[in-house]
């Protein structure tokens, strides 16, 4: 196997389980990403998440380019080895942090300048420097610099925002060096259909110029511009289509969406990856996901329940510890709740991604979506 080689194993319907090789191990979907924005997934340490079966853990352009820095990352022997994590990693490009973060934004063809969230002080970047700062990062995918547009807008602006994202494209992929490193394109288009299509022909058209001119391919597709606001039914009127327009001989990555019923949703329509703060950031407020739906561990109901977290749950968490105890733990702000929930939320997302990807293999991805749909789980989405 090369590297960045993508394995069709099976597919039921349009749900497929795929094998991607990187050159920090070889990973399968579907597949739930966690989250380590700084490097770190909150809370959790790197053994922690080799015992939860993580396979690839995301970081960000933005956060890590602006502490500790990208050259500090390189001059560390890249984020793996500053993290001491040795499986796949993925840094998203920062585009999305500087949309939804920077106060002061400036939008320009050449790339964009805005206030560092850390300082105030001013940023520039390009594709052609975002490229430079995700190769110093050295994660194994990197993701191009792109416009993620929220919900409602204007068409207009969806459709300007595609138009860039698309020259940024071209730009990154062009700029893109790093050859133990892969790029994935990204596709814009709002609630837009046709514009959805239209960003998925720019990638393909500007991937074939790259390869007839002796360049790279992109390494799979990011869905970008989902889950900014719309509501479930309205993103699923588009999913299926856009996923299945882009090429279905590589990973297919919803980016940002870590519902779990919106995740068994997706897989059933052709989607591989998916990533989101939700798991862990749930779990610091003090919500946990369960096979009953999600549980609110300050309710007073749980005061004096000594029974696991989640009877159906195989994780650490949920074979040591009680609700009671976990309730009291978040109750005091105990740094162990956070840690003891980000576990089982983690797990929680792994797993069903885990059980999706044995669904397809068996071929029978329906049954195990109607199953899910039916369940007490679905019930809060
Ligand atoms: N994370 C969630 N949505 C997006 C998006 O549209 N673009 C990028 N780069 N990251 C995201
Ligand atoms: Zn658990």
């Amino acid at each position: 196997m090369a590297l960045f080689d993508c394995t069709i194993e099976a597919q039921s319907g349009h749900a497929r389980a795929l094998s991607y090789e990187t050159a920090h191990g070889t990973f399968r979907t579907p597949m739930f990403m966690p989250v380590g924005t700084s490097a770190t997934v909150k809370g959790i340490t790197v053994d922690q998440l080799h015992d939860l079966q993580s396979q690839v853990v995301l970081a960000n352009t933005y956060h890590l380019s602006m502490r500790p820095g990208a050259d500090l990352v390189e001059e560390a022997g890249g984020v793996h080895k500053f993290m001491n994590y040795d499986g796949p990693m993925l840094t998203d490009s920062g585009g999305f942090q500087v949309f939804s973060l920077a106060d002061t934004l400036k939008l320009d063809a050449d790339g964009l300048t805005f206030r560092s969230i850390y300082d105030g002080s001013y940023v520039r970047w390009t594709p052609e420097s975002n490229m430079h700062i995700q190769e110093q990062i050295g994660a194994d995918i990197a993701m191009q610099l792109d416009q993620c547009t929220p919900y409602p807008a204007e068409r207009s602006f969806v459709a300007n925002a595609v138009d860039l994202s698309a020259n940024w494209a071209r730009r990154c992929l062009a700029a893109h060096k790093r050859p133990d490193q892969t790029l994935f394109g990204i596709v814009q288009g709002g609630m837009e259909l046709d514009l959805r299509m239209e960003s998925i022909r720019r990638l393909r058209q500007i991937e074939d110029e790259s390869l007839a001119a002796g360049g790279r391919r992109f390494g799979g597709f990011g869905i970008g511009g989902y889950s900014v606001g719309e509501d479930h039914e309205t993103m699923f009127e588009t999913l299926g289509q856009v996923a299945r327009a882009c090429p279905e001989d590589r990973p297919r990555y919803l980016m940002g969406v870590g519902n779990p019923t919106t995740l068994v949703r997706a897989v059933r329509e052709g989607v591989d990856m998916f990533d989101c703060v939700l798991p862990t950031r749930t779990a610091r407020m003090g919500t946990a996901f369960s096979s009953t739906g999600r549980m609110n561990m300050r309710n007073a109901k749980y005061t004096r329940d000594f029974t696991p977290l989640d009877h159906n749950c195989t994780c650490p968490t949920c074979q040591s510890y009680t609700r009671a105890y976990l309730r009291h733990l978040v109750k005091q702000n105990e740094m162990l709740g956070a840690i003891l929930l980000s576990v089982h939320n983690l797990h929680f997302l792994l797993d069903l991604m885990r059980r999706a990807r044995e669904a397809v293999l068996a071929d029978a991805y329906e049954e195990f979506c109607q199953a899910w749909m039916n369940s007490p789980a679905a019930k809060d989405y």
